[in-house]
């Protein structure tokens, strides 16, 4: 049987892959030699070249997809076709075809968690979409592609020779799959995502930003805290960058990091760094001006642990950027951190916001003590002529607290330092945002007061009855003070019911403290699953 499905699934990717031509090639694919000349050598013992003066290969130059859905087609040329290719070429080809046929900064913003890494996101799609396609695979996959109906197709009988189990799966056996996929989510897929866009076309025209210099960026390492940093990109080839980093958490030890980055499509930067020690990933989109980035930044190893990063360039003029709280209670004293860069003006913090003393100040960062008073609302930080709209939030008390992610999901996984473990284990970050309840008084409601991310204490509890007799939460992991969930050991366990493993339902309590006396709780449910025994092909 296996043997059959395998030559099966020979022919059906051969035909549904080289068969059927040449696809649509974006018109300003003034093609590299190198990517080009690599193409011709490296893809045309299976692909095909068409005449003319573009170069267009049958199935290469119908779609459009960023560097991460480019390396996923070649790690499957690579591993399950036969390609021949260095990591040296494999990464011309990826920056070639991202940069020619990727996608504009619009077209990928609603997907970007997917490029971020950020797993623990509930997607929300069309229904026709999750039955059809999403329960596979995130539907970011196939909405950060752009293709011809052909190329959609085409990507239909792929799935099918590949798998053709799929037909066996709930919401494929009790209907039609391959004759609902191929007439009419691929019409819709065409529709949504097509090939040839507005979008993609301006972006193609626009003037790119070089993205070298020096930026301002704050972030969030889990268990360590925010920080702020100065990062350095020095050009060391076109699109490609030496990348430092050096700067301070919140509590005012130091962050060091360097390492590289290159940037595809004009606008995607992708930085591996090595942070405190850490192997860090940096996943970011800059603005069409060049003027900002905004993404996420991660653990190499453990794509969960990570956090928001957000760079500003640095310009010859001062710059607010943050206020680390965000928030102060009226009528309360805290201590507060103004990060920018050319900070040498006179501090104010907005109306009714008084600074008590200033404890330390450079022209990156102010770190005072303030007191607030008078109606809540957000408030305009000022150094100088620089301002900050609406940076600080005055607030009476916090109303209501939010965790994210409110769903996650964590794997048991091998001992930390135990070689044979295979899986790692999948640990979840939490945080928490306040918000006070805005003029009309009543939390969550439009005019809720958003107070940035507000200190908590961290409880596990089991999610309902069926966990709490399993005893899941004392079993299924624990969560440290920062808010990082670490799933337990992976095997059977003789201490649980049937020697179970260290699976469980959870719920996340956060409690803070309203700041008025009053104690706030909101929760996040949990799953805490088997390993994920898919492989990854990374490279
Ligand atoms: C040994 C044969 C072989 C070589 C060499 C090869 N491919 Fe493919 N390629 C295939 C087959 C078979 C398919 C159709 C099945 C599939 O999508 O995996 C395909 C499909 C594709 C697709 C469409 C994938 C999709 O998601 O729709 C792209 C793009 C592609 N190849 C790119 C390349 C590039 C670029 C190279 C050279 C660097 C290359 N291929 C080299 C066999 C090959
Ligand atoms: C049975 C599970 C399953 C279903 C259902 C499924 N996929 Fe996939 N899909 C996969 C797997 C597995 C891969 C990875 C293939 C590889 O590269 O090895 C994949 C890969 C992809 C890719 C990346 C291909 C590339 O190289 O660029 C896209 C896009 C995609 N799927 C879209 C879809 C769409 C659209 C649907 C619905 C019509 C769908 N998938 C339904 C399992 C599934």
């Amino acid at each position: 049987m296996a043997l059959i499905n395998k030559e099966f699934f020979r022919t059906a990717t051969a035909i549904a892959g080289l068969a059927l031509g040449v696809g649509l090639v974006s018109p300003a694919a003034a093609a590299s030699p190198d990517g080009v000349a690599l193409i011709r050598e490296r893809c045309l013992s299976c692909h095909t070249e068409q005449a003319g003066a573009d170069a267009k290969f049958s199935r290469i130059s119908g779609q459009r997809k960023s560097p991460e859905g480019w390396q996923m087609t070649l790690n499957r040329m690579q591993h399950h076709r036969g390609l021949q290719l260095s990591a040296d070429e494999k990464r011309v080809l990826i920056k070639h075809l991202a940069d020619r046929q990727g996608l504009a900064p619009e077209e990928a913003a609603p997907w970007r968690y997917l490029l971020e890494q950020d797993v623990n996101r509930v997607e929300s799609l069309d229904p026709a979409y999750t039955q059809m396609c999403a329960r596979c695979h995130s539907g970011a996959r196939f909405a950060l592609q752009r293709r011809s109906e052909e190329e959609w197709r085409l990507l239909i009988h792929f799935h099918m020779g590949q798998h053709p189990t799929l037909e066996l799966h709930a919401m494929s056996r009790d209907r039609p799959w391959m004759q609902l996929a191929l007439n009419e989510t691929a019409p819709q897929l065409a529709k949504d995502f097509p090939l040839v866009s507005e979008a993609w076309q301006n972006w193609q025209k626009a003037a790119k930003p070089d993205l070298g210099g020096s930026w301002r960026v704050i972030g969030y390492v889990p268990g360590k805290g925010e920080f702020d940093a100065r990062m350095k990109a020095t050009p060391a080839a076109a699109d490609h960058f030496a990348v430092t980093l050096d700067g301070r958490y919140l509590d005012g030890s130091p962050m060091r990091g360097e390492g590289t980055a290159t940037v595809y499509t004009g606008y995607e930067w992708r930085a591996a760094l090595t942070v405190d020690g850490v192997r860090m990933r940096q996943v970011l989109a800059a603005s069409a001006d060049g003027q900002s980035m905004a993404g996420r930044q991660f653990g190499r190893d453990a794509r969960s642990v990570g956090g928001e990063l957000r760079a500003v360039r640095e310009s010859d003029t001062a710059n607010v950027i943050a206020v680390l709280p965000a928030h102060l209670r009226s009528g309360a004293r805290a201590t507060l951190t103004v990060i920018g860069s050319r900070l040498d003006g006179e501090l104010s913090l907005g109306e009714g916001v008084r600074i008590v003393e200033v404890v330390s100040r450079s022209p990156e960062r102010i770190v005072v003590l303030a007191e607030a008073a008078g109606a809540p609302g957000l408030r305009d930080v000022k150094v100088g002529a620089a301002a900050g709209p609406g940076l600080l939030a005055v607030y009476d008390r916090i109303a209501r607290i939010e965790v994210s992610p409110a769903d996650a999901l964590a794997r048991i996984g091998g001992t930390e330092g135990d070689p044979a473990a295979q899986m790692e284990k999948v640990p979840v970050v939490f945080r928490a945002v306040g918000y006070a309840a805005g003029p009309d008084g009543k939390p969550g409601t439009e005019d809720d007061l958003r107070l940035g991310h507000v200190p908590v204490q961290w409880a596990i509890e089991p999610a309902n009855e069926a966990a709490e007799k399993e005893k899941d939460h004392l079993f299924a992991g624990a969560i440290d003070a920062h808010g990082v969930f670490t799933p337990g050991d992976a095997a059977p366990n003789p201490k649980r019911h049937m020697s179970a493993n260290n699976v469980g339902m959870l719920k996340v309590v956060a409690t803070a403290d309203d700041g008025a006396g009053a104690a706030v709780r909101a929760d996040a449910n949990l799953l805490v699953a088997v390993p994920d025994f898919v492989r990854r092909v990374l490279d």
